[in-house]
């Protein structure tokens, strides 16, 4: 017995190949042997579990009043009154439902359940959509995830399925289960999976994008869903069953608390609401081609109607799960110049820094501010067109200025963007300093 080898109980290394066994006394009688690796691999495992479990106790950030939201996305998103009210609204009303205790027992006096307000939001390209629901994540500090519709396939396809979008929520929630269960998934691009030829069409099932819908429709109602543990962490937790085999820890997300907001410019939705529109005006008396009314994009956005949003080829069902809509309107020129100016990280500001990182003073006229948010107008892309058109604009002296010490300032005018002229540049005497200095 003198000579028996003592091993690690856990990874059976012999005593002669770890630093120490500790032997820790069992109350059956005996004992058990722990080399100082395994040791410490089950504290750090211990810890990172007690980690996890906590997270689940931090506090959440007290509820705002829809007021309150509402001022808050005004520091963010330019204009879009009605659809920031109707956000407030519905965000307030599905994150009350997060104080359960309170809830329940209101449930209860009514008599009724309420259930969550998913979001359908509709509005041109580049007028603050995924914008309003970046500044509501960062307010609220929930998880968000947005996701791209036209890369979702049905399960069983190439692609990424549904599932994965909660993968990407859990990602953002540090793979914590649950603060994922009360985040936000916004689906991009939604109007991407209307059926092909809108509700006439039947009689075939079409991958990408009815075939999706369907997929989508438990999620969105609220399922459970399994989904590997430590996403966010690069790998995946494993847990050694008792038979030896490993398998990746599951969290089970659930979904009924996640808010999901379904976003898209559904291009094309023009002609559906002109066509309804006009139809019934010319039931009228004495209707006719001449009173036919020439609608423009906000009014086609303002009067976007259930029956049209299922005519463009969402189905109903899933159409049923999204009750609140609303939609952003596109932006005037001078709406195009206050998002340049007003949003804490506005396009000017940041180019003010950069410049003012080289002791440059980059300076706008407001006439200059007011041609680029015309000529922003003038494109398909909405306010995305700003960025884009600054950053030609200054082009030239982006390259060339930050070598340059004797620029003190650059003054972009309405010419300027126009094209007729160069920016006015100011200089500084130049001091002259010798080598010596130079490298000190
Ligand atoms: N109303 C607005 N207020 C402030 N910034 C805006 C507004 N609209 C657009 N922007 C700016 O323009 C860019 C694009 O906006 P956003 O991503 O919200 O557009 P979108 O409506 O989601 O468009 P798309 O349909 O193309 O996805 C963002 O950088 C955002 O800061
Ligand atoms: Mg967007």
């Amino acid at each position: 017995m003198a000579n028996e080898i003592l091993r690690c109980n856990v990874c059976h290394r012999a005593s002669n190949e770890v630093r120490n066994l500790i032997a820790a006394p069992l109350k059956q009688g005996g004992e058990v042997l722990i080399c100082d690796r395994c040791n410490g691999e089950i504290a750090e495992a211990m810890e990172a579990e007690n980690r996890h479990r906590q997270k689940a106790t931090v506090k959440e950030e007290p509820l705002r009043k829809p007021r309150e939201i509402k001022a808050f996305l005004d520091q963010h998103v330019i204009a879009q009154e009605r659809a920031k009210q109707d956000v407030a609204v519905a965000v307030y009303n599905h994150f009350k439902r997060r104080d359960r205790a309170r809830a329940a027992k209101i449930e209860k006096a009514e008599g009724v359940e309420i259930q969550k307000s998913n979001i359908m939001l509709l509005g041109p390209s580049g007028t603050g959509k995924t914008e309003l629901f970046r500044a509501i994540a960062r307010m609220l500090k929930v998880p968000f995830y947005v996701a791209d519709a036209t890369r979702l396939t049905q399960a069983g396809y190439v692609g990424d399925d549904v599932e994965s979008m909660l993968q990407g929520l859990l990602q953002a929630a540090n793979g914590d289960p649950e603060k994922a269960q009360w985040g936000i998934i916004f689906i991009d691009e939604f109007d991407k999976l209307a059926r092909k030829s809108g509700r006439g069409a039947s009689g075939y099932r079409d991958v990408s994008g009815e075939g999706v819908q369907q997929s989508l429709l438990k999620l969105i109602e609220g399922s459970m869903v399994p989904v590997p543990r430590g996403m966010g962490k690069g790998g995946t937790v494993i847990t050694i069953g008792a038979d030896g085999t490993a398998k990746p820890s599951l969290d089970m997300l659930d979904t009924t608390n996640v808010l999901f907001v379904c976003a898209g410019s559904f291009d094309g939705i023009q002609e559906t609401v002109d066509r309804r529109i006009n139809k019934s005006s010319r039931l009228g008396f004495g209707a006719n081609e001449s009173t036919k009314r020439k609608l423009d994009l906000t009014d086609v956005y303002s009067a976007i109607t259930e029956e049209d949003i299922l005519d463009f080829g969402i189905i109903p069902e899933l159409l049923g799960r999204l009750p609140v809509r609303t939609s952003t309107l596109p932006l005037t020129d001078t709406d195009m110049v206050r998002v340049l100016t007003e949003p804490k990280h506005s396009i000017i500001k940041q180019f003010r820094a950069l410049f003012a990182y080289d002791n440059i003073d980059l300076v706008f006229t407001d006439d200059a501010l007011l041609e680029i948010g015309r000529l922003a107008k003038s494109r398909p892309t909405g306010a995305r067109a700003l960025r884009s058109i600054v950053e030609d604009l200054l082009r030239p002296y982006s390259f060339d200025a930050p070598s340059d010490a004797t620029i003190a300032s650059i003054t972009v005018t309405a010419d300027v963007v126009k094209g007729e002229k160069a920016a006015e540049v100011t200089r500084r005497p130049l001091i002259v300093v010798t080598p010596a200095e130079a490298t000190g």
